[in-house]
């Protein structure tokens, strides 16, 4: 599903990513850890065609990221979900108006939408607070609002970057075990995160940056 071949990504002198190389397979789940500054981020951006190698390959199913055209990019953002540390929720938009944003900018039909997004919002356990704006919510229920935003057109990659840096560890917990479900419904799962507790309580493979390299890779 996902491969890195020989990829480095150099900022002017600084190695961001240095020679890594690894691949996940389709409905694999994998933590990728790392000291603060260890390239994760970096590692994710180029997987969402943020950042592009300095040199080697990535690869996302059959799409070769170095050769995506403008008009397959569209094609290729609806197979990737991806969670960010701060969801940046629209502030002045509901719940609901925040997760069927991305498929109205995909173009989905509009008689799906709703559907759609209120599944979405079951799976994260939101379906109670739809109408409510960003601002009325816990920290933990934006988060799962982002989460549902990045799964509501069903991808087959769900990238996350710190997706429980802000929570208690009861709501780390729950939010790992959702990913773990969407795994379960056979979704490429790749998770950057700090925290070692959650990674032990688990069985999933674990890929380790060290200064840009790859250390470890289960
Ligand atoms: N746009 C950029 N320009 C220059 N250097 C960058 C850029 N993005 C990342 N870097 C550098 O690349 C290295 C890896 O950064 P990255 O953000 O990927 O680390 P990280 O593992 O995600 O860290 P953290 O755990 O703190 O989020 C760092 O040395 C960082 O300074
Ligand atoms: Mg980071």
């Amino acid at each position: 599903m996902i491969s890195f071949e020989n990829v480095t990504k150099r900022y002017g002198t600084r190695i961001a990513l240095d020679e890594v190389s690894f691949a996940l397979d389709a409905g694999e789940m994998a933590f990728l850890v790392g000291h603060s500054g260890a390239g994760k981020s970096t590692l994710l951006r180029h997987l969402v065609c943020l950042e592009a190698p300095s040199e080697g390959r990535v690869m996302v199913g059959n799409f070769d990221l170095r050769r995506l055209s403008a008009s397959q990019l569209p094609m290729f953002r609806r197979k990737v979900g991806v969670v960010f540390q701060d969801p940046q929720l629209l502030p002045d938009r509901t719940v609901y108006e925040n997760v069927a944003l991305p498929l109205k900018a995909a173009g989905f039909d509009r008689k799906v939408i709703p559907g759609r997004v209120n599944a979405a919002l079951e799976q994260v356990e939101l379906s109670h607070v739809v109408d409510a704006l960003p601002g009325e919510l816990s920290s933990g229920q934006r988060q799962r609002v982002g989460i549902a935003r990045a799964v509501v057109h069903k991808p087959a990659l769900l990238l996350a970057d710190e997706p429980t840096g802000n929570l208690d560890p009861e709501l780390s917990k729950k939010i790992m075990k959702l990913f773990t479900q969407f795994r379960n419904h056979g979704v490429t799962v790749l998770i950057a995160t700090h925290e070692q507790a959650l990674v032990e309580a688990q069985p999933f493979r674990v890929l380790r940056l060290d200064q840009g390299r790859l250390v470890e890779s289960g």
